[in-house]
């Protein structure tokens, strides 16, 4: 297991998933992190609805996805990962976006540091939003004003990617 800076040092974006499973210790321990999360006031208002690639509310929103935006080179969003997490909130709570947001990376992390790969997923909010959005909410279980935050594919990694290089002089003013 990787320590907090290493996994964070390590993680990237992972585009490509082996059809292995993750075990229910897995999931537990990346919803963990996920639960784990500061929310502001300590509202705890995320919710996280896990889905399997195979299951029947994953492939709406995938066809939601296509209906809605140009098809990725791999015709998907999720990559091929056995899992998807889809982190909802309160559209009326003005944390929600960040506090999904922590969470969400929270989560990217503790996959990293089981040696698994994952995947933020902003780029389904256009369809999330769109025409089907109230037909997608009910086949999520979002509870009542609850609406799509972001979203997280996590797995087996099949392909590599180095961890994104940064322009410290232009990000960072030390005062
Ligand atoms: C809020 C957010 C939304 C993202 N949405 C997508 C997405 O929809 N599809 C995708 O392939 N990558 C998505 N990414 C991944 C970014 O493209 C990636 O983190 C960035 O290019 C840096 O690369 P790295 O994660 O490998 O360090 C998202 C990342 C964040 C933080």
């Amino acid at each position: 297991m990787k320590d907090v800076f290493e996994a964070i040092r390590s993680r990237s974006s992972t585009r490509g998933y082996t059809d292995e499973k993750l075990t229910a210790e897995e999931l537990e321990a990346i919803l963990r992190a996920g639960l784990e999360a500061p929310t502001a006031a300590n509202r705890q208002e995320i919710r996280f609805t896990v889905l399997s690639k195979d299951s029947p509310a994953l492939k709406l929103v995938r066809e939601a996805f296509e209906e809605e935006l140009e098809k990725t080179p791999e015709n998907s969003f999720y990559y091929g990962a056995p899992t998807v997490v889809i982190l909802s909130a309160p559209a009326a709570f003005a944390w929600s976006p960040v506090d999904a947001g922590i969470a969400v990376q929270n989560m990217a992390l503790a996959a990293e540091g089981l040696g698994l790969g994952s995947l933020i997923i902003g780029c389904i909010r256009r369809c999330m939003e769109g025409k089907r959005a109230e037909e997608l909410a009910k086949a999520l279980r979002f509870e009542d004003g609850f609406v799509y935050q972001v979203a997280i594919a996590v797995g087996h990694k099949a392909t590599e990617k180095a961890p994104h290089t940064y322009r410290r002089d232009d990000q960072v003013t030390i005062l």
